[in-house]
């Protein structure tokens, strides 16, 4: 077992692929990205063969795991008879109605490619339903790698003057956001409070912050939101491209009883294919109809529409979640208990089968989390288990407990290889 492998892999990537990475965050994977050669369930292997326990779960798509045999059958009888029409097709009704049963209050969809993409048209979305431009989002929280959202990434990024999170982004992009803090209610009641005169369309909201340390919205905090978007005329928007099909079958809807005006879903939804969704209110979407352009060359693919059906197919079956939920706590608890015995200052925190590597002394990074996280995946990737730079673990239901008491033994080894504060 190693990834002597991967290296070699990764120095030959970078000579034809900028970054050596197809996906900018994957750079910060230590020590280089695990270069896989297939996936099945729980597990990817590697160049060599070597098999890994994977928590990475393609970021967030594979809630019932790799290569899912329902998945890959109904993605198997489309793929021979087409690819992509752009025409109608069955799967384009079929899939919606499929997943507006899923999600209490959904009225009404239309499909997108990537999650970057569904949070653009929902604000866009917004901005026609209201007649305003300006969008309401939480500091650290992450809605894609677009210009217009992709800013002020740090706990304390709040306020009128976005930060833009990277180089080579427009100085201008960031001109309709207004930054609020989550859980912070007397916030965002202030900010709503004059709507009207700051041009309000939208509150942009990642119900469980899954890219900002995961947690779970205070008790009457998005109850709140909800109540003054109502009052104040703003679009509420449930960004669960992670958590959508993950923390419950409906959602964030479900799971905590508030009603957005409009929901994005990515990841999960397709169970490892490519593609989203904005899912909402019939009279918002209908803008479609009224002058508002949603185009896109691949929107609405068969192949991937077959894969959303699968998917839905297989959240509908009873227990899912209650498994997810049982999985991501045994989880937590098994490796709670390693890193209490070797004195590791840091927890989990977890919501359902999402959990969070949680350093007591440090902020959790969308870009890696350095310190003691990076000494742990760089120490598990050679030991035979795989995680991401951020310290999101995505838990699935093709884990098994058995997996999980493995995680924790080799977790245990590699802490007592590296210094439990590194320099
Ligand atoms: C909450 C959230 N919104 C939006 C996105 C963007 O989705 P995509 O990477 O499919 O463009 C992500 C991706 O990780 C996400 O976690």
């Amino acid at each position: 077992m190693g990834i002597d492998s991967s290296v070699t892999a990764f120095e030959r990537t970078r000579r034809s692929l900028g970054g050596g990475v197809s996906s900018g965050l994957r750079a910060t994977m230590r020590p280089v990205p695990l270069f896989v050669e297939r996936s099945s369930g729980a597990y990817v292997w590697d160049l060599d063969g070597d098999r890994y326990v994977d928590y990475v779960m393609a970021w967030g798509p594979l809630v019932h795991g790799h290569s899912h045999p329902h998945i890959l059958d109904a993605v198997t009888r489309v793929i021979t008879s087409m690819q992509v029409v752009g025409m109608g097709h069955r799967l384009e009704y079929e899939a919606a109605e499929a997943v507006l049963a899923s999600v209490p209050g959904a009225q009404r969809l239309v499909w997108t490619n990537t999650g970057t993409e569904a949070v653009q048209v929902a604000l866009k979305f917004a901005r026609a339903a209201t007649g305003r431009h300006r969008v309401v989002k939480f500091a650290k929280a992450y809605h894609g790698w677009h210009d217009s959202v992709y800013a002020s990434m740090a706990a304390d990024d709040t306020g009128e003057a976005a930060v833009p999170a990277g180089r080579g982004q427009s100085p201008h992009a960031h001109a309709d956001l207004i930054i609020s803090r989550f859980n912070d209610t007397a916030a965002i009641a202030e900010i709503l409070a004059a709507a009207e005169e700051r041009q309000i369309a939208a509150v942009l909201i990642d119900p469980i912050m899954s890219n900002a340390g995961v947690t779970n919205p205070a008790p009457g905090f998005l109850e709140t939101i909800r109540e003054l978007c109502d009052k104040h005329g703003v679009v509420l928007i449930f960004d669960e491209v992670i958590a959508g099909f993950r923390i419950a079958r409906g959602g964030a809807a479900e799971k905590f009883g508030v009603r957005p005006d409009l929901s994005v879903f990515g990841k999960a939804i397709a169970g490892g294919f490519t593609q989203s969704a904005v899912v909402g209110r019939a009279d918002i979407i209908d803008l479609v109809d009224d002058g508002l352009t949603h185009a896109g060359t691949f929107n609405g693919n068969p192949v991937a529409l077959a894969a959303v059906q699968a998917a839905m197919e297989l959240s509908a079956e009873p227990g899912v979640f209650a498994k997810l939920d049982e999985l991501g706590a045994a989880f937590e608890t098994a490796i709670t208990d390693v890193l209490t015995a070797a004195g590791a200052p840091a927890g989990l925190r977890r919501v359902g089968s999402l959990l969070q590597f949680a350093p007591h002394d440090q902020q959790t990074s969308l870009h890696g989390t350095d310190g003691l996280w990076a000494e742990i995946t760089a120490g598990m990737v050679e030991s035979g288990a795989v995680f991401m730079p951020s310290g999101k673990i995505f838990v699935s239901t093709a884990h098994t407990l058995a997996d999980i008491e493995e995680t924790a033994a080799l977790l245990e080894r590699v802490l007592q290889r590296v210094p439990a504060r590194p320099a």
